[in-house]
């Protein structure tokens, strides 16, 4: 998730500068790179999703991921920024009734992370080593290892 703050020294330097936009960011970080990237329903009754019939029962894997970056509901949808005007409006923690209870927690972990992260680390950054690997998962991304060069 923090790859889009200490792989870009401007987005982590604005961090740095100006902390009351980390909730933004970790708003931006969840939608751009969710750790949830898919996730399992069913059906209740018969319905129609973007013009497609779906039976009742209906087991569906919802790509919470392809859903954050969708370019008809976000603008620029494959750019992390700290600007957007609603930055809540995303699926990394799901939708409905089954919202993630944990919600509010995970915000405040991820929040208290970053900001004394970055006050202890201002200059960290990703070290120049090969991309990380991911393993191969249907539901749950994170990279295997995360180097970072914390000078
Ligand atoms: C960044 C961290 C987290 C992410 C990305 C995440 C993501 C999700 C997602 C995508 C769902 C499915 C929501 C849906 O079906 O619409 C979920 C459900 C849930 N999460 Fe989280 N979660 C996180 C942290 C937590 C924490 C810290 C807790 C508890 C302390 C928690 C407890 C739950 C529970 C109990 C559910 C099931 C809710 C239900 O089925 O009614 N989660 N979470």
């Amino acid at each position: 998730m923090f790859q889009q703050v200490l792989g870009d020294p401007s987005v982590r330097d604005a961090l740095v500068a100006d902390p009351s936009l980390v909730p933004n960011a970790v708003e931006e970080l969840m939608r751009i790179a969710p750790s949830v990237i898919s996730w399992r329903r069913q059906t209740n009754v018969a319905t129609t999703i973007g013009g497609v019939e779906v039976p009742a029962e209906a087991d569906l894997l919802l790509v919470i991921g392809s859903a954050n970056h969708d370019a008809d509901h976000f603008d620029d949808a494959d750019t992390f920024r700290l600007d957007r005007d609603v930055p809540r409006d995303h699926l990394a923690l799901g939708h409905g009734i089954h919202l993630c209870m944990g919600a509010p927690l995970a915000r405040l972990e991820l929040q208290t992370l970053l900001s004394r992260f970055l006050e202890r680390f201002p200059s960290a950054r990703l070290a120049d080593v090969a991309a990380p690997s991911y393993s191969p998962n249907t539901s749950f991304r994170g990279p295997d290892q995360l180097w970072v060069d914390l000078a």
